[in-house]
Parts: structure tokens; sequence; C-alpha cells
């Protein structure tokens, strides 16, 4: 064999690789934004989500847990609430933006507050996960 056609063999036997991966990748069922904040929810009472000082009063973060992309809000001094990222519309990743929660496919917007649908196509709030305030850290609720 040349190295001309060992390289051609190779590069076809890659891209069989790489367009197999893709496929397994679609083809995975996608968390339901319940499902995820449930998920979360399991790791416990007391699990550390972030310190409270690292959202601002009025605003917004985007936070991990485990894996799980969250939002962790704060619309005043001593009131917090988390919720799944996921949208409830078609499953995009929604975001914080300026005193609401947005997702940026469809144009849906949440509440900081109750993650209730405040315009778009979204049926549905988003998920949402108690969580408390324990000294100077916001934590999941028992
Ligand atoms: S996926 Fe969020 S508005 Fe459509």
């Amino acid at each position: 064999m040349t190295d001309l056609s060992r390289r051609q063999v190779l590069g076809v036997a890659g891209a069989t690789v790489a367009g197999t991966c893709l496929l397994s990748a679609c083809a995975a069922p996608r968390a339901t934004p319940q499902d995820d904040a449930s998920a979360v929810a399991a790791r416990g009472a007391g699990t550390r989500v972030a310190g409270l000082a690292d959202v601002a009063v009025g605003g917004a973060l985007a936070v991990d847990v485990d894996g799980h992309a969250l939002l962790l809000t704060r619309p005043a001094e001593r009131e917090v609430h988390l919720f799944s990222s996921i949208c409830p519309h078609a499953g995009c990743k929604v975001a914080p933006a300026g005193d609401e929660l947005d997702c940026p496919c469809h144009g849906s917007r949440f509440a900081p507050t109750d993650g209730a649908v405040l315009g778009g196509p979204a049926g549905a709030p988003l998920a949402q996960i108690p969580v408390e305030i324990q000294g100077s850290d916001v934590v999941l609720a028992g």
C-alpha cells in the first residue's frame, strides 16, 4: 500500500468513527427541565450552590452543580431562587439577561422570582429547585 492510499484509508476510517459519534450524540435523549431540577435536588439539602456574594442583588448568575447548568437569581438582599437553565419550550439554554432570564433560541423570557413565562413561545415556567441562604452560602433546601 502506498503512503497516499494508507492516508486515504485512515481518513475514511476516521470520518466514519466521527460520524458515528455525532449520530450517537444526536440520538441521546435530552433531559427535561423537571428531570434536570429533580437530579439537582437529589444532591441533598445543604449542598452548596454558590456564595451569596457571588450574585448581586437584583441580578442572576449561571452556576454549575455536578454538570447541571443552573440559574441562581437574587431579587432581594435575602431572597434567592434556583432554576434549571433548560428552556421548557425546546430545550435551549436560558441565560441571565438584565433583570430577567432569557432564551436565545426563540425569545422566551422568564421571571427571576418564580421562573414564570414573561413572553415568547414557552408554555411552562422554568423548573425551580428549592434553595436557602445558610450563612454566606446559597445551598439546596431540604
Ligand atoms: S427553546 Fe427557548 S424559546 Fe424556544
